[in-house]
């Protein structure tokens, strides 16, 4: 048994990681991406970029990781390249940093959860009030952060992996009730619809680069998550099998969740809204009209899963720095979530209180080329979502073609898969992390960051 622990199962595994991958990205931001974008126009596209562009990437990160058997800084040190750990102490603040606003929303979501049981479904007309209410959604938010802490805190085999065993499987369970309880409703077919139907003419570059965006961060790629719980599995374990699981949950899933809230919409006619809108006012609004009872039983389960959605997510952002502090200080597991843990959540306060009356962090940043202020929750998430993670993935695939060379990675992911060597998976991992990844995620990385920052747009 390696001392670091690891994962108990191959499955557990797989369902840590596509834990990791499903959450509240999938559930609120891929249907209205989807429907915006083209409906079955836009997933193809999608696919084609989580399959084609992304897939290279799962497989270097675990690769990375499995063979290093570190965290997502010491991963690089091990593997004889100390100069590059840079990209993993990237990864590490980037982690930090998503997880600062990740467990702000959380914490509305979780405070829907109990609302929703109240029956208290006008919550809607406040939606602005409630995230003013500061008292009540830090008291949320810390709860959270408390959870994925418990979970963290009992290591690999016994929290996370179980976590994920018991919350995976919830979840798909919740979402198939939810859909066929929403194929039900009036109008649902108009719904699907509207969600589904092809619109070639809506892709542009614009929607192809949201769609990129949108494929990375849900992968949970860019940052080290999938170099640190690779480093938790054994040589036996198939990383293409693995990743190509992992994808196909996270695709799978987000495609479910428009088959729940599209029907919905559209029973009742409302208007399609992007956005925190969508799940903290239009549905709350939809289960209201389902009559007491119905609403509070439909109202519930459905923010229960998105929590369950985002609590593997946050489990797997918190691991990342927890790794790097027991691998590298020697310090226990228990002492490092939990203080990791408090200061991630105090660091999540300026997001908390972006909403509202402080100004200072309503109005928090104007950047170059713009009038309109930014909050602050919206500027960590363009530095961490929008720049640091595609900058990441664009240097993690640098690393592995070029520093650590395809060879060695290609070596390492034919351990427990016998026939990859000449396998067109092999060739086609082999030239795409060469060449396409890099220049496609570098020029992803080098647009977006002059276009937020700097208000220059090249399309
Ligand atoms: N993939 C998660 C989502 O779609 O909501 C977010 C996320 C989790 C990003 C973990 C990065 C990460 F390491």
């Amino acid at each position: 048994m390696n001392p670091r622990g690891g994962f108990n199962t191959k499955l557990g595994f797989i369902l840590a990681a596509a834990g990791s991958a499903v959450g509240l990205g999938n559930i609120w931001k891929f249907p209205i991406e989807v429907s915006e974008g083209g409906g079955a126009a836009f997933l193809l596209m999608y696919l084609f970029f989580c399959f084609i562009l992304c897939f290279p990437v799962i497989v270097s990160e675990i690769a990375i990781g499995r063979k290093s058997n570190r965290n997502a800084i010491g991963s690089f040190q091990k593997l004889g390249f100390k100069k590059w750990s840079f990209i993993g102490k990237m990864g590490v603040l980037t982690g930090i940093l998503i997880l600062s606003f990740y467990s702000v929303v959380a914490g509305w979501v979780l405070g829907y959860v109990f609302e929703m049981i109240r029956g208290n479904f006008q919550i809607y007309e406040s939606f602005y009030e409630y995230t003013n209410n500061v008292k009540y959604i830090m008291l949320y938010s810390f709860l959270f952060m408390f959870v994925t802490a418990f979970i963290v805190s009992k290591g690999i085999a016994d929290g996370i992996e179980k976590a994920s065993k018991i919350l995976m499987p919830s979840l798909i369970f919740l979402m198939i009730i939810l859909i066929i309880y929403a194929l039900t409703l009036p109008n649902s077919l108009d719904g699907i619809k509207f969600y589904l139907i092809p619109d070639f003419s809506q892709i542009n570059l614009n929607v192809a680069g949201s769609a990129l965006g949108q494929a990375f961060f849900s992968l949970s790629l860019g940052m080290g998550m999938l170099i640190t719980y690779g480093s938790y599995i054994d040589k036996d374990n198939n990383i293409v099998k693995s990743a190509a699981l992992i994808t196909l949950a996270d695709v799978g899933i987000a495609f479910l969740a428009g088959l729940v809230i599209f029907p919905f919409i559209f029973s009742k006619g409302l208007a399609v809204e992007g956005g925190p809108g969508l799940i903290f006012t239009t549905l709350p609004q939809i289960f209201e009209s389902l009559g007491e009872t119905t609403g509070v039983l439909v109202g519930s389960t459905f923010f229960i899963l998105l929590t369950f959605a985002a609590l593997t997510s946050t489990v797997s952002l918190l691991e990342v720095p927890v790794s790097y502090v027991v691998d590298e200080y020697k310090i226990s597991r228990k002492l490092s979530v939990w203080i990791i843990a408090f200061f991630i959540f105090i660091l999540g306060i300026p997001s908390l209180l972006s909403h509202g009356e402080f100004l200072f962090f309503k109005n928090f940043i104007t950047y170059l080329g713009s009038t309109k202020p930014v909050d602050f929750m919206s500027f960590i998430i363009h530095v961490s979502n929008d720049t640091l993670l595609p900058l990441g993935g664009f240097l993690i695939t640098i690393f592995a073609a070029y520093i650590w060379k395809k060879e060695n990675l290609l070596e390492e992911i034919s351990i427990g898969n016998n026939n990859f060597k000449n396998s067109f998976v092999a060739k086609y991992i082999s030239f795409s992390i060469s060449f396409i990844c890099p220049l496609i995620l570098g020029s992803l990385f080098l647009i977006t960051f002059l276009e937020k920052f700097f208000g220059i747009s090249f399309i």
